[in-house]
């Protein structure tokens, strides 16, 4: 690494950042050393990522100073932070679908024929990186194809063009699958032992105990303590975030007595996006009252399943049926179907409008919403009021755009809108992504209330033990087929574990 600048410490100093109508960052002191990966844990809209803004240079602070190597230095914009050596990977992507890999490195650095990017010197240090860090990226892909997962690394990569020393990462983990997640960690700690510094966000407790050295608690916008995690209980560690006790166990429940099939697939066959074999011969059948967890790794057909169930991808063979319609389009019926997405960005949202019109999205043309083609906007601020308070979405008001919101509570926002009309199905694709501890409590509650309610329920979650907590039944998809079918009651981790990977031995074994 270049040594010419070396970033031995770095301190935030009293810092302080208001919003209308939240006090983000209040009077927080941080510090941070080259070699050490410091986390960072609290609730959605605890300031975590206000206070990495801030450092990045995309927030100024209202009071407050950064110190580097014990000089202080103003931080006015994210070139200035890169200059510093200071990169982050944002909690949301900021890569350009349209572009290849490549091209998403190379962007914003500086070239020797402007307007032109300079690609060819450039893909030798693509390919030397990704070799280096065993990266499994082309540089010539463009960047829509890729999964979620392999776009994170994307976004790594880019860092590590640009030699980053400090290293912010937002919920890195947030989008992976088990396996990936490991690898991150992995590299993470490779990242320090290298002399860089890390900065980890997640919400994952057993992550932070892996991978960081010490971790920083926040709460509404203010300090709570640093403490080393491998020297804490799990629980206190929970306490210091919620401020309360968080119960994350297998939820007691009673069978439901009407059971209805609501969801039927027979034979179902679809294309990914790269035009391959996505699903093959699915059947499936989900019930009323009852939640059907998916488990998997990531990328075995868990969205495109999802996907195909919602209308809004065209499957090639088979048949799926809800409440006995055939489904041959995007379903518009509110009260037939839920949608929560894995991508709330792309197909959850829309970010510039604000809470309540964004809680109201698919309903505001119905009554009471609209009378005589007059939208009615008391009606509607009520709603979304009560939504407000029933789904703890923390927001000065419903009036505020929904990006100004956290991102656990941007979900939250999805959530209530989509369990508000009582649909007769629900799909949930990975719903807590992203959500504090306490949030995916409430998340399981809200879901196991709909259950109860008599929803057929499709929960798909690559974290298997939010699967075993919340699921009555459980499939397990690899490589676009259903691996195997069983009662949550009584199954066998090892098994699942085993049936993630593609192994179907341990499935005979048991009667
Ligand atoms: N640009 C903005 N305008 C107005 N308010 C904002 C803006 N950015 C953040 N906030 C508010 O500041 C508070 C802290 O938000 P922040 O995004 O830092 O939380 P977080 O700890 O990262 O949460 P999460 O775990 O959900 O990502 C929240 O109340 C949020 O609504
Ligand atoms: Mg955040």
């Amino acid at each position: 690494m270049d040594q010419s600048n070396d970033l031995s410490t770095l301190r935030m100093v009293g810092i302080s950042k208001r919003f209308p109508g939240v006090l983000a960052n209040d009077n927080i002191d941080f510090e941070v050393k080259a070699g050490q990966v410091h986390g960072i844990l609290g609730e959605n809209g605890a300031g975590k990522t206000t206070l990495m803004k801030i450092l990045y240079g995309l927030h100024q602070p209202d009071s407050g100073e950064i110190f580097l190597n014990g000089k202080k230095v103003e931080i006015h914009s994210p070139k200035a932070a890169g200059d510093l050596g200071i990169g982050m990977v944002h909690q949301h992507f900021m890569l350009i679908e349209n572009l290849t890999a490549l091209e998403n490195v190379v962007l914003g650095l500086p070239t020797k024929h402007p307007p032109l990017l300079d690609l060819e010197p450039a893909r030798n240090r693509f390919n030397e990186l990704t070799k280096e860090y065993d990266l499994h990226l082309t540089p010539s892909s463009p960047v829509w194809s890729l999964p979620v997962g392999d776009q994170q690394w994307l976004e790594i990569l880019k860092l590590l063009f640009r030699n980053a020393k400090l290293l912010i990462l937002d919920e890195p983990t947030a989008v992976l699958a088990p396996k990936q997640a490991k690898q991150l960690l992995s590299t993470v700690r490779r990242f320090a032992q290298e002399g860089r510094a890390i900065i980890f966000i997640s919400h994952k407790l057993e992550e932070m105990k892996e991978v960081v050295d010490c971790v920083t608690v926040l709460r509404d916008g203010h300090v709570v303590g640093t403490v080393d995690p491998k020297e804490v209980q799990s629980a206190q560690l929970a306490q210091m975030m919620v401020g309360r006790d968080v119960f994350l166990d297998r939820r007691e429940r009673a069978p439901y007595k009407d059971k209805k099939e609501v969801l039927v697939i027979e034979h179902l066959d679809c294309l990914n996006d790269r035009k391959l074999p996505a699903l093959r011969k699915i059947d499936l059948t989900v019930k009323s009252g009852e939640i059907v967890g998916v488990a998997g790794v990531d990328g075995n057909g868990q969205r495109e399943l999802a996907e195909c169930i919602t209308g809004l991808r065209q499957f090639t063979g088979g048949t799926i049926h809800i409440n006995q319609k055939p489904v041959d389009g995007v379903i518009n019926d509110t009260t037939l179907l839920g949608y929560i997405p894995e991508d709330r960005h792309k197909t959850g949202l829309v970010l510039k409008f604000t809470v309540e019109e964004n809680l109201i999205l698919k309903t505001f043309e119905e009554l009471p919403y609209t009378k005589r083609g007059i939208i009615q906007w008391h009606e509607i601020r009520q709603k979304a009021d009560a939504l407000i308070k029933e789904y703890d979405i923390r927001t000065p008001n419903s009036m505020v755009p929904v990006n100004h919101l956290s991102g656990g509570n941007q979900q939250k926002v999805v959530v209530a809108r989509e369990l508000s009309n009582k649909p007769a199905l629900l799909i949930s694709s990975q719903p807590t992504r992203g959500l504090d501890l306490g949030a995916v409590e409430s998340v399981h509650n809200f879901l196991l209330k709909e259950r109860n309610r008599g929803a057929a329920v499709l929960f798909i979650s690559t974290e298997l033990s939010e699967v075993l907590t919340l699921s009555d039944r459980i499939i397990v998809m690899f490589n676009g087929e259903i691996m195997g079918d069983l009662n949550a009651e009584k199954v066998d981790v090892n098994l699942i574990g085993e049936l993630m990977l593609g192994h179907r031995e341990g499935l005979e074994a048991t009667p």
